[in-house]
């Protein structure tokens, strides 16, 4: 798997590269899976143009939607919508104490996931927690904690076993 540079995700984004649209089977994954909880916020990784982002927000999450290209972000910005705050961040290199909040119900990485390599890092760096407004729990680098099931890196891979 090659690793693009910043400049290189920027480039893609110019030069009107897109992926592959948010699916109906992707959405009634997420509807079934990991509905929004009362006061719910989302982390959506490697955000790109924010569709994904979006569709959370739509569904009732406050998101925190991050990527390393400010051109995709710039894009994501003048689409709009309600519910979903930018910040341009590289999870594998930049302080992860710059995210907006300590603890997210539920973080996504949609097709970006492939593109980590430190992937012990973005898992664990800042602790991964995660949980309800009340109730936090602390999840591990590979499985939710117990009765969590929460957790979501992407929705093909949601912490398998
Ligand atoms: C294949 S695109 C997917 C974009 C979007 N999630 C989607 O589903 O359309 C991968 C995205 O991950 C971003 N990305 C790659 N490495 C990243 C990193 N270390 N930190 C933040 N974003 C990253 C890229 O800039 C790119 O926008």
């Amino acid at each position: 798997m090659a690793h693009p540079t910043p400049e290189e995700w920027d480039a893609h984004y110019t030069s009107g590269g897109r992926f592959r649209p948010l699916g109906d089977a992707e959405r009634r994954l997420l509807a079934a899976h990991v509905p929004a909880p009362a006061r719910g916020f989302a982390l959506d990784v490697g955000c790109g143009l924010g569709e994904l982002a979006r569709h959370l927000a739509g569904s009732g999450y406050r998101v925190d939607a991050v990527d390393l290209s400010a051109t995709a972000l710039a894009e994501a910005r003048r689409t709009g919508g309600p519910g979903v705050g930018y910040l341009r961040l590289d999870v594998e290199r930049d302080d992860l104490a710059r995210l907006p909040h300590p603890a997210y119900d539920l973080i996504t990485v949609r097709l970006a996931w492939p593109f980590v390599r430190d992937r012990t890092r973005v898992r664990t760096s800042p602790p991964p927690v995660c949980g309800s407004w009340r109730r936090r729990r602390r999840c591990g680098p590979t499985r939710p904690a117990p009765g969590c099931g929460r957790c979501c890196w992407t929705p093909s891979t949601a912490y398998p076993g």
